[in-house]
């Protein structure tokens, strides 16, 4: 649009997708630190850019967080016309029901008149209850649909404040602060090299089965979010 063209935003945009590496940049005006109304231009963003991605099937993986359920607000039904399946990217891990993955998928579902499924483990889990847990056949079911998705959308956060939202032992907190941690994504924390310096043990999607999606979508605002955003 002329208001793009005048505030040079695709020129940013290009600049971007080119020093990141990455295959399409999208920015929205604003600070969503500052106006929460930018938020929602993040989801009516996201919204846009999904349609354009949708196959015939899709299974969609979603993490938690408020800038999800700012995207899951934006979805319209629509979206249904195509063959669509919200499953949660990883287990709890940790935040408010509003911002559960969960929720996220079943608003998703709800506003495209779609399907959904839950993911009803434990946030943190030991490795003990790991091993036992992707042997219940319902979970087990589950986490073959989130391995076989075609699209991730997934939230960013800074480190330190991940850490906190969620309860964070004091030991992997000093792991984190430790490794200084940056950013955050799908439960893993990157310093500011883009290293994993910690991963939250959880089922479902692990960094590596990102490689087999083939559209991932990260969603994030904020000045706050800057180097947690370039790290990831
Ligand atoms: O906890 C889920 C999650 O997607 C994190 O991986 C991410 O750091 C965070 O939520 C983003 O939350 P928000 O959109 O509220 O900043």
């Amino acid at each position: 649009s002329v208001m793009r063209d005048i505030m040079g935003i695709d020129i940013l945009e290009r600049q971007l997708q080119k020093r990141m590496g990455i295959r399409k940049v999208i920015v929205v005006p604003g600070d969503s630190d500052q106006s929460p109304w930018v938020k929602s231009e993040l989801g009516q963003a996201t919204a846009h850019s999904m349609k354009n991605l949708l196959k015939s099937k899709n299974i969609i993986a979603v993490t938690g967080g408020s800038t999800m359920a700012a995207v899951a607000e934006m979805l319209t039904p629509d979206f249904g016309e195509k063959d669509l399946l919200f499953v949660p990217a990883r287990g709890g891990i940790g935040e408010d029901v509003k911002n559960q993955a969960n929720t996220i998928c079943a608003i998703m579902a709800d506003n495209t008149n779609s399907r959904h499924r839950v993911f009803y483990v434990p946030d943190q889990v030991s490795t003990e209850v790991y091993k036992s847990f992707i042997k219940e056949p319902l979970i087990y079911e589950v986490w073959n649909l989130v391995k076989s998705a075609s699209m991730v959308l997934h939230g960013i956060g800074d480190a330190i404040i991940m850490a906190e939202r969620r309860n964070t032992s004091q030991e992997d907190l000093h792991k984190i602060l430790e490794g200084k941690a940056v950013g955050e994504a799908f439960g893993y924390y990157f310093n500011e090299a883009g290293e994993i310096v910690h991963k939250v043990l959880t089922i479902g999607l692990q960094m590596d089965d990102l490689k087999n999606v083939g559209d991932v979508i990260a969603v994030a605002g904020g000045a706050s979010k800057a180097k947690a955003i370039r790290a990831i």
